[in-house]
């Protein structure tokens, strides 16, 4: 697997030559490795074993020493065993990104992802873990990976129509029926709205508590000029401009609800997107941090504090916790979140610097950093100043992979490893690996 065939910039080129391949293993990006004449082709939208006619993204000429071509699927010639009918007419090829997986049956797409993930841990170098042990595991009662996305940025095009943006273009395409959206985004029809003139982009959000929000996204949006329509129903309703969030109806925040707890959230904040991941990240991280009772606990990258109200249960009342955060209103909203919570405190800062600047240690660690991962600098601080348990929850595993593999050379073993599906039909994996100091 080469994780550059998905980063390397490029724009399709229309009209590109066509080549018939068979797609083999997986690759990173949702790609699927073929050979032609020798060469490595990283092909879009087919599935493993089946023969297809692609169209290549470059122009080969021009790139005729390139180690590798990469290729979306046009025809399927002979359908893998792995195809099904795609539950999203409008994604993939020449269609919307974001479900580059919706023609391959669920069950398959998990078996897949749990290819991807081991070869990643195995080029790390993880050694510390039985890496075919990791499977990747669907989200409790997600039985056909619909309907999950509670929160979606919409794109908006030249005449303000609004649906997304294809893979690797700019161009904005319908977004249909939009399968994979919360019922909550869907009903709000967005794709048969035209946005006003300057309005960029459109977050909707699907919350667990209290109405839907939609913002609109535009440097220079006049707020005073803006119509709710009225299939909006009484969704919250936001402008972000250049300078900041104004608020139309509701005050710029969303509710979630997890268990006992209520959470508030900035309209266009970070909540995990699934609708069932907050629920089932948490009791994963509950079970596995084992912060000791009047112990000492941080949740890094701690968001609004979700990590951190499970740290705090744990530690009780005699212990303490910081949810260390580098966005600001978010961490305000983790201090107002958790204000029952007298053990916890917050700080806005980077995590790493925070981290590095820390004199003594602490008990246990839970850090869910973005996908750049928490890097190797600071799994060295850790590696020193934890002295029990680090949760490390990944939405990106080739960054867990190569944290982990740094660990591993400082003292540490990954005792745990599970992966989930928390992004159906596309090749995204959310997994949470579990450290321990190495005995002896
Ligand atoms: C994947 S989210 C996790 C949030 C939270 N744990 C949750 O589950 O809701 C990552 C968070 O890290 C924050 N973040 C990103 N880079 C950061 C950095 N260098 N230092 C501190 N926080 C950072 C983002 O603002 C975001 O809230």
């Amino acid at each position: 697997m080469t994780p550059d065939a998905d980063s390397a910039p490029s724009s399709p080129a229309p009209g590109g030559r066509v080549l018939t391949v068979t797609a083999g293993p997986p690759a990173a990006g949702g790609t699927f490795v073929a050979r032609h004449e020798g060469r490595v082709v990283f092909v879009r939208g087919t599935a493993p074993g089946e023969t297809v006619t692609a169209r290549l993204l470059e122009d080969p000429q021009a790139k005729a020493d390139a180690r590798f071509w990469r290729a979306e699927a046009l025809d399927v010639l002979e359908a893998g065993p792995d195809r099904v009918p795609t539950v999203w007419e409008e994604a993939g090829v020449d269609g919307v990104g974001g479900a580059e997986w919706a023609h391959i049956a669920l069950p398959a797409q998990r078996r897949i992802a749990s290819e991807v993930m081991q070869e990643l841990l195995r080029r790390a170098g993880v050694t510390s873990f039985p890496i075919e042990q990791v499977q990747v595991e669907p989200a409790p009662h997600d039985a056909d990976g619909l309907g999950w996305r509670t929160r979606v940025r919409y794109a908006v095009g030249p005449d303000g129509e609004v649906g997304m943006r294809g893979w690797r273009s700019h161009e904005v395409r319908p977004v249909g029926e939009d399968p994979l959206s919360a019922p909550a985004v869907r009903a709000l029809r967005l794709g048969e709205w035209t946005a006003p003139e300057g309005t960029e982009a459109v977050d909707a959000v699907a919350p667990s508590a209290g109405p839907a929000s939609v913002v609109l996204i535009g440097r220079d949006l006049d707020p005073e000029t803006i119509e709710i329509p009225e299939s909006w129903g009484d969704a919250d309703v936001a402008v972000r401009t250049g300078r900041g969030l104004v608020p139309l109806r509701g005050d710029g925040t969303v509710h979630e609800r997890l268990g006992e707890r209520m959470f508030t959230v900035s309209a266009t904040g970070f909540w995990q997107s699934h609708r069932r991941a907050a629920e089932l990240l948490t009791e994963v991280v509950d079970s596995a941090l084992h912060a000791p009772r009047g112990g000492s606990a941080w949740d890094l990258y701690g968001g609004v504090g979700v990590f951190a109200a499970v740290a705090a249960e744990q530690v009780g009342t005699g212990g303490s916790v910081v949810s260390v955060e580098g966005n600001r209103r978010a961490s305000q909203l983790a201090a107002q979140n958790l204000e029952d919570l007298p053990q916890v405190s917050t700080a806005t800062a980077d995590v790493t610097d925070w981290v590095r600047a820390r004199r003594g240690g602490v008990d246990a660690v839970v850090l869910d950093p973005p996908r750049a991962g928490a890097g190797v600098e600071l799994m060295g601080l850790l590696a020193g100043a934890v002295r029990q348990r680090i949760v490390y929850v990944s939405c990106e595993p080739a960054t867990l992979a190569r944290d982990l593999a740094a660990i591993e050379g400082k003292g540490w073993q990954v005792k745990d490893l599970r992966a989930f599906d928390l992004f159906p039909h596309t090749h995204h994996i959310e997994s949470v690996a579990v450290l321990e100091r190495s005995a002896g």
